[in-house]
């Protein structure tokens, strides 16, 4: 077995009277696709930003382990050096394009920044990156001047997922990537970001209210409820053979559906 590349222990927060973080742990290896699963308000969301560092939990812990294999406590890091793993080693792709791309820089632009950000300084091959990325993402290369606004709401999405991809991060945070879209376009994006993700051996956590996005994408599901993981297996056990009542009920109404 490999050794995890994140690994979050007893994680606690309380906004309020709102328990969103209930005693959550967690470990992803490397190339391991994760869903996060659960209805609205059951702490997915707030689970990524204290894993990622921008929110601190009131109790626990959460360790990344970087290519070099240093061990980096991620709530004692930082704002400067967290801000340089969210550019290289980590990306995180948003339920919106408009809060993960840069609406007034150009398609090539919000690609070939990520490049540059890890060190590529020469333009012509930055150019030629961008453009190949592009394609990768089915966007035609001819639109690499065009500013994101003009694109369409599927096409921005695939925009944003190569701009974070094209850097080859080893850890990715996905938030809804396919809220907010239409099923057909939902499905073709799935599709991509599961060729991608295999592909380059990315590890994911992927958060979703979508059961059939997660048992196309994830090797493993996290099941959570008012804060608490109430169950986690590997994908086909928990979709097929749910032993907790809120996971059989999330399962059939899926059914029902
Ligand atoms: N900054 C905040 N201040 C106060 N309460 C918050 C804050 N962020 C989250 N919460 C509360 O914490 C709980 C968990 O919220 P969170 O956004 O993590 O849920 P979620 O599972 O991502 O939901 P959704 O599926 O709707 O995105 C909710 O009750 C929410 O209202
Ligand atoms: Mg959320």
């Amino acid at each position: 077995m490999s050794v995890p590349l994140l690994q979050a222990e007893g994680l606690n927060l309380r906004f309020g009277t709102t328990t969103a973080l209930d005693d959550v742990g967690l470990n992803l290896h490397p190339g391991e696709v994760v869903a996060i699963v659960g209805e609205s308000g059951s702490g997915k969301s707030t689970l990524l930003r204290v894993l990622s560092g921008q929110l601190a939990p009131a109790d626990g812990s959460v360790l990344y382990r970087d290519a070099d294999g240093r061990s980096h406590p991620v709530h004692a890091m930082s704002e400067a050096a967290l801000r340089r793993l969210m550019r290289t080693e980590w990306g995180f792709v948003h339920q919106s394009a408009r809060d993960g791309l840069r609406m007034g820089v150009s398609a090539g632009g919000n690609v070939g920044e990520r490049l540059m950000a890890v060190g590529a300084r020469n333009y012509g091959g930055i150019r030629a990156q961008a453009a190949e990325w592009l394609r990768r993402v089915e966007i035609d290369d001819a639109r690499i001047d065009d500013l994101p606004r003009v694109f369409s709401g599927g096409m921005q999405q695939r925009l944003q997922i190569a701009r974070v991809l094209v850097s080859r991060p080893r850890l990715v945070l996905m938030d809804e990537p396919t809220g907010g879209l239409d099923v057909s376009v939902q499905a073709k994006l799935l599709d991509l970001i599961r060729n991608l993700v295999a592909d380059l051996g990315i590890a994911v956590l992927l958060v979703t209210h979508d059961i059939a996005a997660a048992r196309l994408l994830a090797h493993r599901i996290l099941v959570m409820r008012h804060g608490r993981v109430v169950e986690q297996g590997l994908t086909d056990r928990v979709l097929d053979d749910p032993q907790h009542p809120y996971t059989q009920l999330l399962v059939s109404s899926v059914l029902a559906a």
